[in-house]
């Protein structure tokens, strides 16, 4: 790993340079017009030319443009795309990741997802301090690393579980659905307390948040039946006299915040879907495509299947490679602010391009290679500051059982199609794939 080369201008004269849609050089100008197809703005979300990397444009912005004016649903906004630029506005205070704001940008699924899931139910993830740190605090000790750590046998015998069955069925197996999916789903379910009996309900329901060509009546039913299904489980777990508080997350909310009046019932329920949002798709989908960018370096893969120790580095390294949250992080300025030198007006959008500060060259050598012994522990792919992953622990755990296992039990695992074939997932916010067909 080398230091950061960053070519920052922080001259206050180039950051003070005239506002009013022209705070870019005429040499920026005309290279936003190159990518951006003779507009004066690009567009985010850009669309990517290869599975496992990021839009090409990325690269071009690194090198001449690393802060670039763009369009983002509609409202004004700045991509950021170096490695030190990105950490620099995930730890500004003027950047707010506060969506109740009227300029905060709402992408068209996240919108349809919110308020079909959620009916609007507060989460922790898109509020700013103090109430966004109340908040996290009281779920903080679910996720430290010795509390996870002991959950790893447990995870183990759920991935051997599903592997068995996987390999007891009929081949070819759809990878994504058999193993990769239903192993956060069950580590959650453990965590919310949702019984045993329920967890093919709740797998059933939380695909529904991301699937794609579902009709709007049918996604609104399934997840309206989930939002119903947690609500109910808070109220069972009020109900119950003899309610244990260490027994799971929701169990504590219910008897040290919505009993003793701290907390309502849709706080409750806002933080148990937070948790579901934001473990299950996010790890289900790193573990398919982790191990789809495994199969395609077949020396790392088997590599990884005859030495576990490899595999706290193997996830690290996907985690920067894959970048698999990139779309989805983006802050609204709340007040003028300059971030990498640049003037940022209130009410305009910042971009950190995650996916890009991962593959910045000024940070990683070779970034574009992925390298499960290059011991890549400081990527931005769980975040950075006050929002970074509060389940980066457990994902870590979960991902590092998954990928171990699978090299070391399915050594001829591989694709049943060409991965041409592969539908990846360009049409939602957390990349990876919507079906992997296998055979081995
Ligand atoms: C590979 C898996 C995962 C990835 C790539 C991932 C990625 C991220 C990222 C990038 C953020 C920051 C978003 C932002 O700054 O706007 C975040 C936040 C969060 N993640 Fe994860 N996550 C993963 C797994 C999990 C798991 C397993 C859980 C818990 C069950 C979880 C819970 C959360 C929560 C609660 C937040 C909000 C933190 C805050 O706002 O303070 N994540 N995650």
């Amino acid at each position: 790993m080398t230091e950061t080369t960053g070519t920052r201008d922080r001259d206050p004269e180039a950051a003070s340079c005239p506002v009013g849609g022209s705070r870019v050089d005429d040499r920026t100008r005309e290279l936003i017009k190159q990518l951006a197809g003779g507009d004066d703005r690009l567009t985010f979300p850009m669309t990517r030319s290869a599975p496992f990397d990021p839009p090409p444009e990325y690269a071009a912005l690194r090198s001449a443009c690393p802060v670039a004016p763009a369009r983002l649903y509609g409202h004004d906004a700045w991509l950021i795309a170096k490695y030190d630029d990105v950490r620099e506005a995930f730890l500004s205070p003027d950047l707010s990741a506060d969506i109740t704001r009227p300029d905060y940008p709402k992408s068209p699924a996240g919108k349809a997802n919110a308020a079909m899931a959620t009916s609007g139910l507060p989460s922790f993830l898109r509020m700013d301090p103090p109430v966004h740190d109340d908040l996290r605090r009281l779920v903080t000790r679910d996720f430290m690393v010795k509390r996870v750590e002991a959950l790893r046998p447990r995870i183990q015998q759920v991935v051997d579980d599903l592997i068995d069955e996987m390999l007891a069925g009929p081949r070819p197996a759809d990878f994504f659905e058999a193993a990769a999916s239903p192993m956060p789903n069950t580590v959650i379910c453990w965590l919310l307390g949702v019984p045993q009996s329920d967890h093919d309900f709740f797998q059933d329901r939380t695909q529904y948040l991301f699937k794609r060509g579902v009709p709007d009546d049918v996604r609104f039913e399934k997840l309206s039946g989930l939002n119903d299904y947690i609500y109910d489980l808070v109220d069972s777990k009020n109900a119950d006299p003899d309610l244990d508080p260490g027994a799971d997350i929701v169990s504590r909310l219910v008897v040290e915040q919505l009993r003793t009046g701290k907390m309502d019932r849709r706080g409750v329920q806002g933080m148990a879907f937070i948790m579901l949002v934001a473990g299950h798709e996010t790890t289900g989908n790193m573990a398919a495509l982790g191990t789809l960018a495994l199969l395609r370096n077949r020396e790392q893969f088997e590599a990884l299947g005859k030495d576990p120790s490899l595999a706290p580095g193997a996830v690290e390294e996907l985690l920067r490679y894959l970048t698999i949250l990139n779309e989805a992080n983006w802050r609204v300025a709340a007040r003028d602010t300059v971030i990498a030198g640049h003037h940022i007006k209130e009410g305009e959008a910042v971009v950190p391009l995650t996916f890009s500060a991962n593959r910045d060259d000024g940070h990683y050598e070779n970034p574009d290679a992925l390298d499960i012994r290059r011991g890549a522990r400081d990527h931005l792919a769980f975040g950075f500051g006050i929002h970074q992953c509060l389940g980066q622990p457990l994902a870590r755990v979960e991902l590092q059982v998954f990928y171990e296992t699978v090299a070391r039990r399915i050594p001829t695992l591989d694709l049943a199609v060409p991965i041409e074939e592969i539908p990846f997932k360009t049409d939602v916010n957390i990349y990876g794939v919507h079906a992997m067909p296998v055979t081995w």
